[in-house]
This record gives structure tokens, C-alpha cells and sequence, in this order.
């Protein structure tokens, strides 16, 4: 039996037998397809080509004829997949998919935080239509945030109703005197859960206590609540160094007091000062005092140049340290030759 093989444009194989002068059924590829079972066909009959289900044909002829040596005639027939449209991208989701003809697969996914209704996955149908409409991801939702009692609740974004959205966040804030304990922002998680609310607890600091050379606002020997403040202030000629005022703050321990510094003496016992621009000689210094941080300068002399030059020392709490460079002058030299001071002669 001599068997040959005839390529009709590549898509279709067509095996004959030559001696009976019949074709036999023809093989078809690439989705083609024809009805019946019938294994031979005599000369001048025709067979109708058709595609598979989910393929469109294109090109022809849609039949072949058996010819008189038996073999089939040709045909450029071709079956494409059907397409299905493009999906849509979907809202707080994702689809995936390598192609959108018959048999096609997309996967959707939703966003951490939101929930599927709908399908996971779509096929392309013979038909050209997808199997299921895109999901839709809707936000998980957490109902409202727990409000601690003697505190409120602030979110981050408008709430209608009793059903707040993931990724919303609750500040917290605790009426005083009770104070806030745990964090003070809640979240909405991906779980539909909030995390954590806070506590309000009342918290009350002992009575205040007084500060040396000070006295405060407030005398009064009761507990403090949480906030409630106390003013201090100094008696003269002490200064005041600090905040104004403590506060009674949520660990139940007041904020760092105030303190009182002293003032400080020029001790030199002869010369002349630069206070507060201007120059006074220490004897008409009255009283001899300078408030804690204050400045004051003494003169020194550059003895290289003969000339002087002002230092200046600051009062820290009682102590004022008189530079170096200052040189107490001989009594003689103060009373008869007061021109040749370092305060007299030429500045450097
Ligand atoms: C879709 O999901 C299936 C099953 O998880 C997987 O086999 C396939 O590769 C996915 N297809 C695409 C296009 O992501
Ligand atoms: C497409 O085929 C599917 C499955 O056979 C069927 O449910 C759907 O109604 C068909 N759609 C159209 C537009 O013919």
C-alpha cells in the first residue's frame, strides 16, 4: 500500500489510499474539525470543515473535495481562538492574565485589607465571553473603635454609620484628669479588628512642694490632678531659672520645678566695670550686686601695646569669677595715677 502525505497549507494531512481510488478520512489539526466517522470517501464527494467550538475560521475553502486519484483537494482554512474583551482593572485589587482568547485564565486578588465578593478567576468561553464578571474588593470593616470610658475618640476620616473601614486610624484623647495609658492611635487591621484602646486613669500628683528663696501660686496641701499646674516665682533678689511652672503630668510626678539663683558681688576692691554699658568705678558701685546671668566686664591690660581691654564674666548662681588677666592696682598708683588704669587709657 502506498501511502502518501499531502500538506494543504499546512494545516491539514490528508492520507490516501491510491489503489481503491477513495480518500480516507482526512486528518485535521489546529481545531479544525468535520462531522461523522466515515472512514472513505469516493471521488466527488465533498466534506464541510468547520472549527472547534471557541474558534472562528478564517480563510477557506470550509470544504474539501475527494478528487478522482483519491486525494482530498486543499484548503487555507484556519481556526483562531476567539477573543474575549480586555478586562477591566479592578478598584483595592490586582488581575493577572498572559492572554484574553478562548480558554484564557485571569486571577484576581484583593488588596491586604480588602475582601472578594465575587469570583477569584475568570476563563474565556467559547462564546467569547468571560465566565464571571470581575470581582469587586470591598474594604474590611471593624465596626466602631471601643471608646474607653472617661475618654473619646477621634478618626481620621469621616465615619457614617458603625462601620469604619481598614487602614482608619482613632486618636484617643482622655478627658483630665484622668490621663491616657496604652498607645493613643488605634488602627483598623486587615483582620477587621482594632488594636489596642488606651485606659483613662485618673492620676493625682502629691502636693506641691516649695522652692528654696521661691514661693508658689498655690499653697494649698491637697492632691494634684493630672494638667493642674503650680506658678512659681523668687523672692528677691533671687532669679528664677526654668519653667514658670510645673505640671502635674500623667506619671503622678510633677514637671521639673523652677530654681532660684543668687546674685553675685564684683569682688575687686579697686577699678572700674563696664556694666550694662557703662563704666562705673566699684566704690560707686551701690549696691555691689549682679543677677544671676548677668554680664559684667573688667579691665585688663595688654601690656605688649599699652593698651586695655574690657573681659567679660558672667554671674552663675552666686559666683562671678573675675578674669585672670585682671590685675588689682596698687593703692598709690589708684589715687595718684587713676589716668594710667586700663579703664583710662587707649582701648586695644
Ligand atoms: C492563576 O491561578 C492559577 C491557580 O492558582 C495558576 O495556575 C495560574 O498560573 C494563574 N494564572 C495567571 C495568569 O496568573
Ligand atoms: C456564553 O456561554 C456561556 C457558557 O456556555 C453562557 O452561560 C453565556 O450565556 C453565553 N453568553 C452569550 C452572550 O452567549
Amino acid at each position: 500500500m502506498e501511502r502518501l502525505f499531502l500538506l494543504c497549507s499546512g494545516l491539514l494531512v490528508t492520507t490516501v489510499t491510491s489503489q481503491h481510488n477513495v480518500c480516507s478520512r482526512p486528518e485535521l489539526h489546529n481545531n479544525i474539525e468535520t462531522a461523522g466517522f466515515q472512514r472513505f470517501f469516493s471521488p466527488g464527494v465533498e466534506l464541510a470543515l468547520s472549527c472547534k467550538q471557541g474558534y472562528t475560521p478564517v480563510l477557506g475553502p470550509r470544504k474539501i473535495v475527494c478528487t478522482i486519484n483519491g486525494q482530498w483537494t486543499s484548503t487555507k482554512l484556519k481556526c483562531i481562538p476567539k477573543q474575549c474583551p480586555y478586562p477591566d482593572l479592578i478598584t483595592n485589587g490586582e488581575l493577572s492574565y498572559e492572554e484574553t482568547h478562548y480558554q484564557s485564565l485571569i486571577n484576581y486578588t484583593c488588596h491586604e485589607g480588602y475582601i472578594m465578593t465575587g469570583s477569584s478567576s475568570a476563563v474565556c468561553q467559547a462564546n467569547g465571553t468571560w465566565s464571571s464578571p470581575a470581582p469587586e474588593c470591598i474594604p474590611v470593616s471593624c465596626g466602631l473603635a471601643p471608646v474607653p470610658l472617661y475618654g473619646m475618640v477621634i478618626y481620621n476620616k469621616v465615619v457614617r454609620g458603625s462601620t469604619t473601614d481598614y487602614g482608619l486610624t482613632a486618636q484617643y484623647i482622655c478627658n483630665p484628669p484622668y490621663a491616657l495609658f496604652g498607645n493613643p492611635v488605634a488602627e483598623c487591621t486587615a483582620a477587621g479588628t482594632w488594636t489596642e484602646a488606651p485606659e483613662c486613669q485618673v492620676v493625682t500628683c502629691p502636693p506641691p512642694e516649695n522652692i528654696e528663696r521661691g514661693y508658689m501660686s498655690n499653697n494649698e496641701n491637697r492632691e494634684f490632678f493630672f494638667k493642674e499646674t503650680v506658678k512659681y516665682d523668687c523672692e528677691s533678689p533671687y532669679v528664677l531659672e526654668g519653667s514658670l511652672e510645673a505640671v502635674c503630668l500623667e506619671t503622678g510626678k510633677w514637671s521639673e520645678k523652677p530654681s532660684c539663683k543668687a546674685p553675685c558681688s564684683v569682688n575687686i576692691q579697686k577699678g572700674r566695670i563696664l556694666y550694662k554699658g557703662k563704666k562705673v568705678w566699684i566704690e560707686d558701685f551701690q549696691p555691689n550686686r549682679v543677677y544671676h546671668q548677668e554680664v559684667v566686664s573688667v579691665y585688663c591690660m595688654n601690656k605688649a601695646m599699652n593698651c586695655g581691654y574690657a573681659v567679660s564674666t558672667q554671674c552663675i548662681d552666686g559666683i562671678l569669677k573675675i578674669p585672670a588677666c585682671f590685675e588689682e592696682p596698687g593703692g598709690v598708683e589708684y589715687t595718684l595715677k587713676p589716668n594710667s588704669l586700663p579703664s583710662e587709657i587707649d582701648q586695644c
